[in-house]
């Protein structure tokens, strides 16, 4: 740049190069003259909770920047920084930096000016996408005729304990993950589809391959060297995973497909052989449809009465509703822990309290919440506890049952077949104890492994810290999105993790996932199996941002810098995908 580039009034590149100088010098100088501790992009030691929720960055004019290359210099991706939130820092761990514009220097909003007017030049609004009745892909087409506009029909803060151990460091989390190291529409992918299904780190696939190379066999039946390695990797998973949800003991860890299977598993054993005519079966608003299809097969079959806690228009939970609705005919409460489609989080501790108090059991959906926060199922209370290996960086294919030993000792089994007997004879059969009566036939052994990997990683990370770095994030995101002329956030709850679902006004929610997919942008568009909640608010579809570990402000800096675009060339009349602009 020249100084006969920029616009009269400015200073001169070299005046402006001095300035900046001067700047950078006010903000190392903002660490009260040390440099920080931590490494860059790291998430300050930090023993105590959360800072306040999003409301609590409201009313300072100096804000601090969560973003991690504001904070500490280190570059966290290809996009540069947006607009600041406005709004003080969340106490105690944000270092105080002066503002530009305090130093009598331009803001960040006149160097955007100066800069031609866009934040992040590798995120341009393509010139064409195709229009949304007939996708670019085969599997998102609507069938003619269907309801609604959504075209996705078949897909689908915590309290923290413990202090954390260690830095966060993001730039060395996405080093791990080979996948996001690739460019989607010749932009850098980034990948906040995060609710959908998480990335895999290489410690995962680098274990599933040496599993395959040196240890594959069948689990627990031959006497030979691989059937032990395979084993003894199979079992020390389980162990994981126990250690993980700070279960009493693997007896109580049965390997599943999925949550979606676990659920049915628990419909179809404990359901089957103790709800009866009459009961009833108590279910949250939010939940999402693989924990309400399959109670409502159960109470067809027999004759129950399913009942739904209710939500404010914020999307929480009314707990004072769900206590009018237990009574003695209440046999069981399953919730989720944290809402996919809002990411609203549950207190799901007092929901089992009350459920144990009016004498029904409780099942917890934790598909949402273990890879966002530490999860302890003893003091949860959860009776039942489910959740899937590839939400929390896991195979596909691999989910995990919990449940209380007794109560899975005390039901039948599912499925039968081998591996979850004791004995068989014609006459009778005799089955093992838990988890293998609810084991029948060979599991899933190289995912189950890879599963443990993946605990074995966000393990050392530490989920305190992950749950801290999301945290950051998601109130990042919040302040970016709230600034989006016409954009709704849906779901804001006081409570949340992970997703920052919204609509946009003037735009079918597949459009805005599909001009964001020409950005390399991924999120989802739909009602995100949750139609129940979405109608609620009045809503068949949200544009679904997801967040995990290896997400930084960079890219929800890019995320906001495609919707303030989409929104700004919107023009007089609303413009559809297919005739976009530019
Ligand atoms: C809250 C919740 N429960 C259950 C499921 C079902 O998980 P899966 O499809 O892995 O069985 C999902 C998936 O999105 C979910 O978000």
């Amino acid at each position: 740049m020249t100084t006969s580039d920029l616009p009269v009034g400015f200073p001169d590149v070299e005046t402006l190069t001095r300035m900046a100088n001067a700047a950078l010098q006010e903000f190392e100088n903002g660490f009260g003259g040390h440099a920080p501790a931590q490494a860059p992009n790291s998430i300050p030691g930090v023993s105590a909770g959360f800072p306040a929720g999003p409301s609590g960055f409201a009313g300072n004019p100096v804000p601090p920047d969560p973003r991690p290359h504001a904070q500490y210099g280190g570059p966290t991706g290809s996009h540069p920084a947006a607009p600041l939130p406005s709004g003080p820092a969340p106490q105690g761990v944000i270092p105080k930096v002066a503002s530009p514009e305090s130093l009598g220097l331009p803001g960040d909003e006149t160097l955007r000016l100066l800069l031609g007017g866009t934040s992040a030049p590798g995120a341009q609004i393509p010139s064409e996408v195709h229009g949304t009745s007939e996708s670019p892909f085969y599997f998102l087409n609507t069938p003619t005729g269907s309801a609604g506009p959504d075209v996705f029909k078949t897909a689908d803060r915590p309290s923290v304990p413990g202090s954390i151990a260690a830095p966060f460091d993001v730039n060395a989390v996405r080093g791990d993950f080979p996948i996001l190291n690739q460019s989607v529409n010749g932009k850098p992918l980034i990948w906040l589809d995060n609710a959908a299904t998480t990335q895999k780190p290489r410690q995962v696939i680098e274990r599933l391959k040496e599993f395959y190379e040196r240890e594959n066999s069948n689990v627990h039946r031959a006497a030979h060297e691989l059937a032990a390695r395979s084993t003894d990797a199979y079992e020390a998973a389980r162990e994981k995973v126990r250690r993980f949800l700070n279960a009493r003991s693997t007896n109580e860890i049965v390997w599943v497909r999925g949550a979606t299977e676990a659920i049915n598993l628990v419909a179809q054993s404990w359901g089957r052989a103790n709800v009866k005519s009459g009961d009833e079966i108590i279910v949250s608003n939010l939940e999402h449809h693989a924990n309400i299809v399959p109670w409502q097969f159960l109470a067809q079959e027999k004759g129950a009465t399913i009942k739904v806690i209710p939500v404010n228009d914020a999307g929480e939970l009314l707990l004072e509703e769900f206590g009018k609705l237990l009574g003695p005919k209440t046999k069981l409460v399953a919730v989720t822990q944290v809402s996919n489609a809002l990411g609203t989080v549950n207190p799901v501790q007092q929901i089992a309290a009350m459920a144990h108090a009016a004498g029904a059991k409780i099942l917890v959906d934790g598909a949402q919440s273990v890879s966002h926060m530490p999860v302890d199922v003893q003091s949860i209370g959860a009776d039942w506890f489910v959740f899937s290996g590839h939400k929390v960086f896991g195979p596909t294919g691999i989910g995990v049952l919990y449940g209380r030993e007794e109560l899975l000792n005390d039901t039948p089994p599912w499925q039968g077949g081998g591996n979850m007997i004791q004995d068989v004879t014609f006459e009778k059969t005799l089955f093992h104890k838990a988890p293998g009566r609810f084991e029948a036939g060979t599991g899933n052994i190289a995912d189950a492994v890879g599963l443990g990997a993946a605990i074995d990683y966000v393990t050392r990370l530490g989920m305190p810290n992950i749950a801290f770095w999301e945290h950051q994030l998601l109130h990042y995101g919040t302040h970016l999105l709230k600034d989006i002329p016409g954009l709704r956030l849906v779901g804001t709850a006081a409570e949340k993790a992970g997703v920052l679902s919204f609509v946009l006004e003037g735009f079918k929610t597949e459009e805005v996932g599909a001009l964001l997919n020409k950005e390399g942008i991924a999120v989802r568009s739909g009602h995100h199996c949750a139609q129940p909640i979405l109608r609620r608010l009045g809503l068949e579809a949200t544009v679904r941002p997801s967040l995990a570990l290896y997400n930084t402000c960079s890219d929800l800096d890019a995320l906001a810098s495609a919707l303030h675009r989409l929104v700004s060339s919107r023009g007089p009349r609303n413009v559809t995908v297919s005739n976009w602009p530019l």
